[in-house]
């Protein structure tokens, strides 16, 4: 069974060791775990996917699956946590950066942009500034208001 919940502290070496399989950056990131989303199977962080709230704009980073499991679903289903949980914080706009997953965003309403229409609250995280190269797609995706999530 694969749960999803609010990462914990105890859950932060295994979140910075699959992220590293991942070849996502690390930097910054236990400085969100209150929005960072994990999953767990068989007591393993298999999964994750993580906000950085900046008033009404949010960034989401750290969309990862463990390598074996990719394929079942598992990276949609933390997208889909992750932008419930932006709505439930009242986020309007959430913006990401991406080297090789391009692709998978659109389906979430996410659409390219340059990065110069990033939000300038977000263009100074730690992932927009050092994290992540400046090469990377910047996408952005309006959340319509939903009172049920
Ligand atoms: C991107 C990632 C999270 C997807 O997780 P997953 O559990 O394999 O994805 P799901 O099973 O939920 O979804 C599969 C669908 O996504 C698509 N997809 C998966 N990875 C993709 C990628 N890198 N680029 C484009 N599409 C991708 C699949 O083709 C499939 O499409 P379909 O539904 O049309 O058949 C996972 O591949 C991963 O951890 N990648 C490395 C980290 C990364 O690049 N993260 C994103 C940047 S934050």
């Amino acid at each position: 069974m694969t749960t999803i919940a609010a990462a914990t502290s105890a859950d932060l070496p295994a979140l910075l060791e699959l992220l590293g399989q991942s070849a996502l950056p690390t930097a910054g990131l236990a400085d969100h775990l209150d929005t960072t989303l994990v999953a767990h199977e068989a007591g393993h962080v298999v999964g994750s996917a993580a906000l950085e709230l900046y008033g009404t704009t949010a960034l989401l980073r750290s969309v990862a699956v463990a390598p074996g499991l990719r394929g079942r679903g598992l990276g949609q289903e933390l997208t889909r946590h992750a932008l419930a949980l932006a709505r439930r914080r009242k986020i309007r706009t959430v913006y990401l950066l991406t080297e090789t997953a391009g692709g998978f965003f659109p389906r979430f309403g996410f659409r390219a942009i340059s990065r110069d229409a990033v939000d300038p609250a977000v263009q100074r995280s730690v992932e927009f500034t050092s994290a992540c190269p400046t090469s990377a797609l910047a996408m952005a995706a309006e959340l319509e208001r939903r009172a049920s999530t």
